[in-house]
This record gives structure tokens, sequence and C-alpha cells, in this order.
């Protein structure tokens, strides 16, 4: 009885999962919790599953402005995460409903370095997207780490994003021999599959 009452107060409280396996945590941090740093700075988690269903990305707010996304490996430059832990369609809906609503100004962080080969990919769906060509070059020329994207620009290079464009649609159309113009869910679902095996 003494042990139940210690659990629920455990879960109460600090919010630890009952079937967490990881030791040393002090809390869990969910959706919106604030961790602040300064005045007028601070990182919000927000919940981004898809890569994993319990991901988290931070936000960095300066002077109480969304500045950058620190994304883990849930949102890449120029790609996204894998969802071999998680699920594709819910990747979907955190590209649709969070990523793709975020402003454009905000810088991308992820948890790796994996832009070259995105770039390569997204040429791969779209071979005559000046963005994605011209960032290439550029990045042949500069040092890891020194070209930081933003949301404006992802939504220019990363095929990810741009599930709507109807030339993305007509190359997965192609790929995958459909006899119909593939919706925007499909279109992800696929890309994603492609990206599995590139
Ligand atoms: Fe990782």
């Amino acid at each position: 009885m003494a042990i139940v009452f210690l659990l629920i107060i455990l879960i109460v409280i600090f919010n630890v999962p009952v079937n967490s396996n990881i030791g040393g945590e002090s809390g869990v941090l969910g959706d919106k919790d604030i961790i602040n740093l300064d005045e007028g700075t601070y990182l919000q988690a927000y919940h981004t599953p898809g890569h994993t269903y319990d991901h988290i990305s931070f936000g960095l707010y300066e002077n109480n402005k969304l500045e950058a996304l620190f994304s883990g490996d849930s949102f890449f430059n120029a790609g996204i995460g894998n969802c071999y832990s998680g699920d594709s369609k819910i990747a979907y809906n955190t590209v649709k409903d969070f990523y793709l609503q975020l402003p454009g100004e905000v810088k991308i962080y992820p948890g790796h370095d994996y832009m070259q080969t995105n770039l390569k990919f997204s040429l791969n769906i779209e071979s005559d997207n000046q963005y994605t060509i011209d960032l290439l070059n550029d990045m042949q020329k500069k040092q890891p780490g020194e070209v930081v994207t933003n949301i404006d620009l992802e939504k220019k290079i990363n095929p990810f994003l741009r599930f709507a464009n109807n030339k993305i649609k007509e190359s997965i159309k192609v790929k995958f021999n459909l006899s119909y113009l593939p919706s925007e869910e499909e279109t992800f679902l696929k890309l994603r599959e492609l990206r599995n095996n590139w």
C-alpha cells in the first residue's frame, strides 16, 4: 500500500512515467513546458512526434521571440528523421500542423548534419529546383555547420515540406508508377518510403 501511495505521489508531483527505464530523472517535460534561461530568454518544449512517439523539440526564445528550433531527429535541414521507431502518418501531421506553421525566419538546428545527402535526395525528386542546386553548390565551398537554414528556405528546398507542390506530386506519380496524382499525405508518405531506401 505504501509503495502504491509513493508511486501516486511521484506521478502526480513529478510526472514520472511508470514505465520509465531511464535513471536519474527529476521530471518530465511536456508540450509547451518552459525552461527559463534569462530575462526574456527561454526554451519551450514542443511535442513533435513522428521519428518517435514522444519526440520533443525545443524552441529558443530571445526577447520573447521565437528565434530558433532545436529539432533533434524530428526535422533535419532539407529533410526529416526516419520513422522506424515512430509513425510516418504522425510525422506528416507534425510537419503540417507544427513545422509549416512556424514563422519563416526561425532557424533550424537539428540533431544531425545530413544536409548534403538530403539536398541530393531533394534533387532526385525535383531536379530543376534552383534553390536546392544553389544551396548544394554553396555548401561545397563552406565548412560543415556554416550553412544554417530557416523555415522560409526549408519551404523552398525540403521535399517533406513541399508535399502540396504539383511537381513533387508528379514526381512521386512517376516513381511509383501511379495512375493518379497522389494526395498531399500520400506524397509525403511515399517520399519517406523513398528516402528510407535511398
Ligand atoms: Fe540521432
